[in-house]
């Protein structure tokens, strides 16, 4: 991969670094003459911050394009059950730094594919970063970047021949019931359409039973609904594993 290219990671450095300057903070003062007591009390404290940050950075390793390419393998999987021939117009909902829309992109090469996303501060995203993804892996012609909200999709029903999504739906604020933003996104799916979307499915705070949503996505006119579940899709180890365990995929025709 181009070193220009910059897919950035799930996990933020925000996250990162408030973690390891909390443990900074809380070491530094042990390297003066204090209280042992006192002294004792910081390490204790530093080192109970020390391990989220260590938890952190493996997530983070493990997720990174460079290393363990955990991120690739989840929109390998999403494209892999599309089911989609690639003839027409796709969407990729929440695209973040463009992965999954630029991945679509290659891989169906007659396809237009439409990327949106609010790029909000909580991860390092952005418009431009997803265009100049798409130029350094030649697909810039065929990949449209927009910003917009999977709460309110700003397209016409049935627009897309296909919808993809990969763990977006959990992060929208402005919509409690996340069941309402598999809904928007199928909206703008033609009849006929393919999607495959991956999100924490298995969360039954968020979704309820997944059996009930299942039925529901089918009550609202869908015909063909499968679901798999991500850890016995791609092998990962148990850290990602746990870590992972209510994310699954939904996808089929409209
Ligand atoms: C974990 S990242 C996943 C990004 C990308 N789909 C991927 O697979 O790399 C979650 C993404 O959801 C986006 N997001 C959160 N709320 C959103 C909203 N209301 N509308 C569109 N995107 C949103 C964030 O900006 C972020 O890019």
């Amino acid at each position: 991969m181009s070193k220009s290219i910059n897919y950035g990671n799930w996990v933020s450095r925000s996250i990162i670094y408030f973690f390891l300057g909390i443990f900074l903070l809380l070491l530094i003062p042990t390297l003066f003459p204090i209280l042992s007591i006192i002294k004792i009390i910081l390490w204790v404290l530093a080192g109970v911050w020390l391990l989220p940050f260590i938890y952190m950075m493996h997530l983070f390793y493990y997720f990174s394009v460079k290393n363990n390419a955990f991120q690739f393998k989840t929109w390998d999987l999403v494209i892999q059950k599309l089911l989609w021939n690639g003839q027409g117009k796709a969407l990729d909902v929440g695209t973040g730094s463009g992965g999954l829309a630029i991945q679509l992109a290659k891989k169906f090469p007659k396809s237009n594919i439409w990327g949106i996303d609010y790029w909000g501060k909580t991860w390092d995203y952005s418009k431009q970063q997803c265009e100049q993804n798409a130029k350094h892996e030649g697909v810039a012609d065929q990949v449209i970047f927009q910003k917009a909200s999977a709460s309110n999709l700003p397209f016409k029903e049935g627009e897309f021949d296909a919808i993809v999504s990969n763990f977006v739906f959990h992060e929208v604020r402005d919509t409690r019931d996340k069941r309402e933003l598999v809904n928007e996104s199928l909206r703008v799916l033609k009849k006929g359409g393919r999607f495959s979307l991956q999100d924490t499915f298995l969360n039954k705070r968020r979704y309820g039973l997944i059996e009930d949503f299942i039925k529901q996505i089918k009550e609202w006119g869908i015909q063909q609904v499968n679901f798999v579940e991500t850890v016995d899709e791609i092998p990962m180890p148990k850290v990602i594993k746990t870590e992972l365990k209510t994310m699954a995929l939904i996808y089929g025709i409209k």
